[in-house]
């Protein structure tokens, strides 16, 4: 069969391959300890289950609205007013099959062939496939100079005639930053300066420790509402991955047309699912912070075991459950190298960093037990000891 050019440029995600190797030489017998995966270890609250449960029971086991039921767009309307002091009316809000297919819909809503997209890098790498799906082009620009956060100057020198957007993700996958309120002030100064559109991914903003707070950027800069699509899901705050509910409240004609492009795509996310996420988002509160808390701990764990390897460097993360660490004082050509050497010798799955456009880096998911933590970074301690 001849595919498309399409089809033969997308590169698969990293991350998932990792896992899934991890899977492999699991079932092989291997101990392995993974640290690939971005999803919480703890399972969902128990009012989510309850309430997918008694959406079954009442029947509730057909096509929905095409942009999620009236219940759960409330839910968010009403969780969005309390939490950010933010008004979206529900014909603001678009529910979709998790936060990864509303990203690719936003795109495809506002990307020409040919537009220029920032991104800031590192970044999560489904951003970049996404944006070229839309026949757009990625530009990094380089965070890590600076702490991981952007500055003005890098931005501007990235700025061309053809920049129409960026995609701004905080707390940030994959290095755990967090955007303090000047910066964001100045990328929404940036974007009414070059007429730029934002896709605010926000999708691990419970989940910040310490005294980190998580600011949404219309909270930041309220006047550029116009020009931003805040991005939000279930699967991190509520410990639901698997149930894939994302959704996204931004300009009612841009929604409309990502309610038009999930109409001919997906239709609506699953209505069990859609259920369960009234319940998660009206009545799991306390599991929130219980998770919260917990992740807080491991954080701690995992940055004070990682500064003490010999060799590897790491910024401590403010926010979502990774641990990004610079491994370009390691004796190993790349991190490519590094992290297949790691899983086959010792049998520790992380990601390399070239899959968050970072080369020379590693991402640790601390989504897994303190004890697992304690043997992994002792097993990656040696691993660099005996290069
Ligand atoms: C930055 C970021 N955005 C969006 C998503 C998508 O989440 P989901 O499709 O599970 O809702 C992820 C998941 O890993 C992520 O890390």
């Amino acid at each position: 069969m001849k595919l498309s050019q399409r089809a033969k440029n997308i590169a698969p995600s990293a991350t998932l391959a990792i896992a899934a190797k991890a899977k492999e030489l699991r079932a092989q017998g291997k101990p392995i300890l993974s640290f690939s995966a971005g999803e919480p270890d703890f399972t969902s609250p128990r009012a989510a289950c309850d309430a997918a449960i008694e959406a079954i029971k009442r029947g509730e086991t057909h096509y929905t609205p095409n942009s999620g039921i009236i219940e759960l767009k409330k839910a968010i309307s009403d969780y969005y007013r309390t939490r950010f002091g933010l008004d979206y009316p529900t014909a603001e809000i678009i529910v979709t099959s998790g936060a990864k297919p509303l990203l690719y819909e936003a795109l495809q809503a506002l990307v020409d062939p040919g537009d220029e997209v920032l991104l800031f890098a590192p970044a999560w790498v489904s951003y970049v496939e996404q944006i070229n799906l839309a026949e757009g082009l990625a530009v990094p620009v380089k965070t890590l100079e600076s702490g991981f956060v952007p500055t003005r100057d890098e931005i501007e020198k990235n700025i061309t005639p053809g920049t129409t957007g960026m995609i701004i993700n905080t707390p940030n996958n994959p290095t755990g930053a967090v955007y303090d309120e000047p910066t964001l002030r100045m990328l929404a100064d940036v974007a009414v300066r070059h007429d730029l559109w934002i896709i605010f991914d926000e999708i691990y903003e419970r989940l910040v420790y310490g005294v980190t707070k998580h600011i949404n950027i219309l909270q930041a800069a309220p006047e550029i509402r116009g020009r931003v699509i805040l991005a939000n899901g279930v699967s991190k705050a509520y410990c639901m991955t698997g149930w894939r509910i994302g959704y996204a409240l931004g300009p009612r004609e841009v929604i409309m047309k990502v309610d038009d492009i999930q109409s001919h795509l997906t239709s609506n996310a699953s209505s069990i699912a859609q259920w369960a996420s009234v319940g998660a988002i009206k009545e799991a509160e306390s599991d929130v912070e219980r998770c919260r808390v917990e992740f807080g701990k491991r954080r701690d764990l995992i940055y004070g075991l990682l500064s003490g390897i010999d060799g590897l460097h790491i910024q401590k993360p403010d926010g979502a459950f990774y641990a990004f660490v610079d491994i370009r004082g390691a004796k190993v050509p790349d991190d490519i190298e590094f992290c297949q050497r790691l899983l086959e010798e010792r049998h520790v799955a992380v990601v390399p960093g070239a899959a968050f456009l970072a080369p020379g880096f590693l991402r640790m998911s601390y989504a897994c037990s303190e004890a697992d933590i304690k043997e992994g970074v002792a097993r990656l301690a040696k691993f660099v000891d005996s290069l």
